[in-house]
């Protein structure tokens, strides 16, 4: 009985799979706690000591938040952590008061204290949430987890949703995480970049499937620098939402770049046969790893489903005149193999030596710290766009905070909605959005370790 959970406990009671007669909704907006605190992971194979880490809720990764589309999420954060750490919930068009942002929309939260997170989710889709304080650490110790709005209408018809969420862990060989955190060398070339991969903590994650079962994979990179290009065997499907938010027609699958802090949502059929195993593999400059199995056992059903119909669109505002929007440049330099020659730090001029000696490496529009101006002062529900130089010989993740965007394509088409936007060495792009949502809003690269070092401004929203 000790042993019993609740569920279990009525199971037995009753004999059958519970109804418990509770108001759904009081159970949805109860505040729950979720705690940052030392643990111990098996993240590499039995034959490795455990590993430690810092989990949210004693687990990595932490808990799935589930919650309905316009349901509300009440978590009170409370930190254990031997650092000041916060919550940022990446990609939810959020109250700016609840973005997390440690020094911008609020103070760290310091050891022994606790914050109420609680806000309103107005997009369905793949969300997640991490510290925003310190995060190049605290990010590859372990504190990520997954944030899912469910759709409002009922969602696609599959056999099963995972959650994937894929990262890239820097382990010794004693399966420790490596603590050269802030070498200088990651910081100016290409982040912090690991040696172990996992799915949902585990090196070898699998679950049982069915042939001709249809599943919904929702991909979340949770790494801190890693560009994943992944593909599947003996699972066919479609591209149904990037960062959270539904493509307007389903993509078929290929092969998926997936950048730090990018989703994608896919619906797979189980192609592979009966006692076979279906695939998700990384490729890497060596080769191609498995990273998820799927072993196939039984039959769902004699055919395939019919395609799948696209996702119900989030209610984001439509872009208003492109010709009429306001503007802005950013021109992101430095790192190793740059020409970049010295920056604004402090409000003052300084060069790449002494730029480095204070952890800087990068700049945007020539600053490397983010300054007192904001990059963009926007009218609330302005059309914005901002042109972006990579003029560095590195990729760079750039995520916008509390809006998705859309990259307007040379013959000015426009991409699909995404908060998280992969640039190549040397590449420009312009993206556009609407500024509807108040507040101070951070835009910086996602590779932790280069919005650290300098890629990081702000904007704001009146
Ligand atoms: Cu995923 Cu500024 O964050
Ligand atoms: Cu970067």
């Amino acid at each position: 009985m000790a042993h019993m959970n609740r569920r279990r406990f009525h199971q037995a009671l009753f004999g059958t799979t519970v109804s418990l007669c509770l108001p759904r909704i009081g159970q949805a907006e109860a505040t729950e706690d979720l705690f940052a605190r030392a643990t111990r992971a098996r993240l590499a194979p039995d034959e490795y000591p455990e590993t430690e880490v810092w989990a949210y809720d004693g687990s990595v990764p932490g808990p799935v938040i589930r919650v309905p589309q316009g349901g509300q999420v009440s978590r009170k954060f409370i930190n254990e952590l031997p650092q000041a750490s916060s919550v940022h919930w990446h990609g939810i068009r959020i109250d700016n008061a609840m973005d997390g942002v440690a020094g911008l929309t609020q103070d760290a939260v310091e050891p022994g204290t606790d914050f109420l997170y609680d806000f309103t989710v107005p997009d369905a889709g793949t969300y997640w949430y991490h510290p925003h304080n310190r995060s190049w650490e605290q990010m590859a110790r372990g504190l990520y987890g997954a944030l899912i709005v469910e759709e409002a209408e009922s969602g696609p018809e599959v056999d099963l949703d995972e959650v994937l969420l894929i990262d890239d862990w820097r382990l010794t060989d004693q399966a420790q995480i490596a603590d050269d955190f802030g070498a200088m060398h990651d910081w100016a070339h290409a982040g912090r970049v690991g040696n172990w991969i996992t799915v949902n903590g585990d090196g070898a994650w699998s679950r049982d499937i069915k042939h001709l079962s249809r599943m919904r994979l929702r991909l979340v990179n949770t790494a801190n620098a890693r560009i994943f290009a992944l593909e599947t065997r003996g699972l066919d499907g479609w591209v149904v939402a990037l960062d959270g938010m539904p493509l307007e027609t389903p993509e078929r699958l290929d092969r998926l770049t997936l950048a730090p802090a990018q989703r994608a949502d896919l619906i797979v059929d189980v192609t592979a046969e009966d006692g076979e195993e279906a695939l998700l593999v990384s490729f890497e400059r060596d080769g191609g790893y498995a990273i998820a199995g799927f072993p196939v056992r039984g039959k769902a059903r004699a055919a395939r489903l019919a395609n799948p119909a696209p996702l119900p669109p989030n209610p984001v505002a439509a872009l208003g005149s492109l010709r009429e929007a306001r503007r802005a440049d950013l021109l992101m330099e430095g790192g190793a193999m740059g020409g970049m020659r010295g920056a604004m730090m402090g409000g003052r001029m300084m060069s790449m030596r002494d730029m480095a000696a204070a952890g800087k490496v990068w700049a945007f529009n020539g600053m490397a710290d983010m300054g007192d101006t904001p990059l963009i002062e926007a009218d609330r529900g302005e059309t914005i766009r901002i042109a972006l130089t990579n003029d560095t010989a590195w990729p760079h993740a750039m995520h916008l905070h509390g809006h998705h965007f859309r990259k307007i394509a040379i013959d000015g088409s426009l991409g699909p909605l995404r908060d998280t936007l992969l640039m190549e060495r040397d590449e420009t792009a312009e993206i556009a959005f609407v500024a509807d949502n108040p507040g101070v809003w951070l835009l910086h690269c996602h590779m932790l370790e280069h919005s650290a070092a300098g890629m990081m401004t702000w904007l704001r929203v009146a």
